[in-house]
C-alpha cells in the first residue's frame, strides 16, 4: 500500500494578468467566489483529503496570501465583544497550526514545473505530495484530492486528475496518451503539454490536481524549457513513464471550473451562489427573470 499523502504544494506565483486590473493589487487566488478566495477551496480540498502541511509556492506581491492564513486578532477581538460567533466560525478554516504552512518564492516565472520544484527541499525523498492549482475549482461530493488519494492508496505511482475535454479546446491542456482504460483509473503511456491539435494523443486533459513523487523532483532538477518555453510539470511525469515507472489519469467525479479564464470564473460564481442554501432563492430568481428577459427580447 502506497504512503499516505500530507503535504501538498500550492502553486501561487502567477501574475493572473487575465484577470487585470484586479489582479494589480490583489492575487488571483485571493479572488472570491460568493464570499470565499479561491485559494480557500483548494485548501479546503486538501485538508478533505488529509493534507496537513501546505507548501506555498508564491512571488512578489502575494502577501494579502499570507496575512489570509493568519490570526487577525483585532477583528476577532471585535467580533468576539459584539457575540457574533458565527463569523468567528467561520474565520476558523482561514487558520492555519504554526508550521503547518511554509511560503516559498519563485523568483523567475519559468513555469509551472519550476514552480513545483522551488519546494524540493520541504519534500522528503520517499514522501509523495500533491499538487494543486487553485485556478481549478473542482465542485464536488467527495472532494476530488479525496477521491485521488483514495485510489492512489492501491495504484501507488504518480497520478493526476483528468478529464474528457471538447476537442477544440484540448491545446489549452497538457494530454493524456492512454494505454489502458479500466474506467475511474487510465494508465498513461505518454503525456503532452499544449500540443498542437494535430499532435494531441487524446482530449483526455490533465486537470490542477497530482500526487507526485520525489523522482518527479529529480527530473524536474535536469529540466530545460519545454511548451511556451517553460518548464513543464508535465514533461517530468513523462518521464517517469520513460523511465519505466506507473503514472495514472483519475478521472474524478464532479465539476470543473476553469477559475484562471473570466467565463469559467462567472459560471463558478453562478454554480457556488446557487449552491449556497442562504442565497438560493433569490439568486434563482433573478438568474430567472434575467433568462425570461433575454427570451422575449430575441
Ligand atoms: C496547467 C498545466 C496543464 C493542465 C492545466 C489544467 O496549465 O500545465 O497541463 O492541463 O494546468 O488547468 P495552465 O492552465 O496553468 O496553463
Amino acid at each position: 500500500m502506497a504512503r499516505k499523502v500530507t503535504k501538498a504544494v500550492f502553486p501561487v506565483a502567477g501574475l493572473g494578468t487575465r484577470f487585470l486590473p484586479a489582479t494589480k493589487s490583489i492575487p488571483k487566488e485571493i479572488m472570491t467566489l460568493v464570499d470565499r478566495p479561491l485559494i480557500q477551496y483548494a485548501i479546503d480540498e486538501a485538508r478533505a483529503a488529509g493534507i496537513k502541511e501546505f507548501i506555498f509556492v508564491t512571488s512578489r506581491g502575494k502577501s494579502a496570501l499570507e496575512d489570509y492564513f493568519d490570526h487577525a486578532p483585532e477583528l476577532e477581538t471585535s467580533l468576539r465583544k459584539k457575540g457574533k460567533d458565527d463569523l468567528l466560525e467561520v474565520l476558523k478554516d482561514t487558520n492555519m497550526d504554526s508550521g503547518a504552512i511554509a511560503y516559498i518564492r519563485q523568483h523567475k516565472a519559468l513555469g509551472l514545473g519550476h514552480a513545483v520544484w522551488c519546494a524540493r527541499r520541504l519534500i522528503s525523498p520517499n514522501e509523495p505530495f500533491a499538487v494543486l492549482l487553485p485556478d481549478d475549482v473542482i465542485a464536488a461530493e467527495t472532494p476530488c484530492l479525496q477521491q485521488m488519494t483514495e485510489a492512489y492508496e492501491e495504484t501507488g505511482g504518480c497520478m493526476v486528475a483528468a478529464m474528457e475535454v471538447p476537442p477544440e479546446k484540448a491545446s489549452a491542456y497538457g494530454l493524456l496518451k492512454v494505454s489502458q482504460d479500466i474506467g475511474q483509473k487510465v494508465k498513461v503511456a505518454g503525456m503532452v503539454e499544449k500540443p498542437k491539435p494535430e499532435d494531441a494523443p487524446s482530449n483526455l486533459a490533465v486537470i490542477g490536481r497530482y500526487i507526485l513523487n520525489n523522482k518527479v523532483l529529480q527530473n524536474l532538477n535536469k529540466m530545460k524549457g519545454g511548451a511556451g518555453g517553460e518548464i513543464q510539470l508535465t514533461d517530468a511525469i513523462a518521464q517517469e513513464i520513460e523511465q519505466g515507472r506507473d503514472v495514472w489519469g483519475y478521472r474524478f467525479r464532479g465539476q470543473r471550473f476553469d477559475c484562471g479564464s473570466k467565463a469559467g470564473f462567472l459560471q463558478a460564481t453562478v454554480a457556488f451562489g446557487l449552491s449556497r442554501p442562504e442565497l438560493q432563492e433569490e439568486f434563482s430568481e433573478y438568474l430567472n427573470e434575467l433568462i425570461s428577459v433575454q427570451r422575449a427580447a430575441q
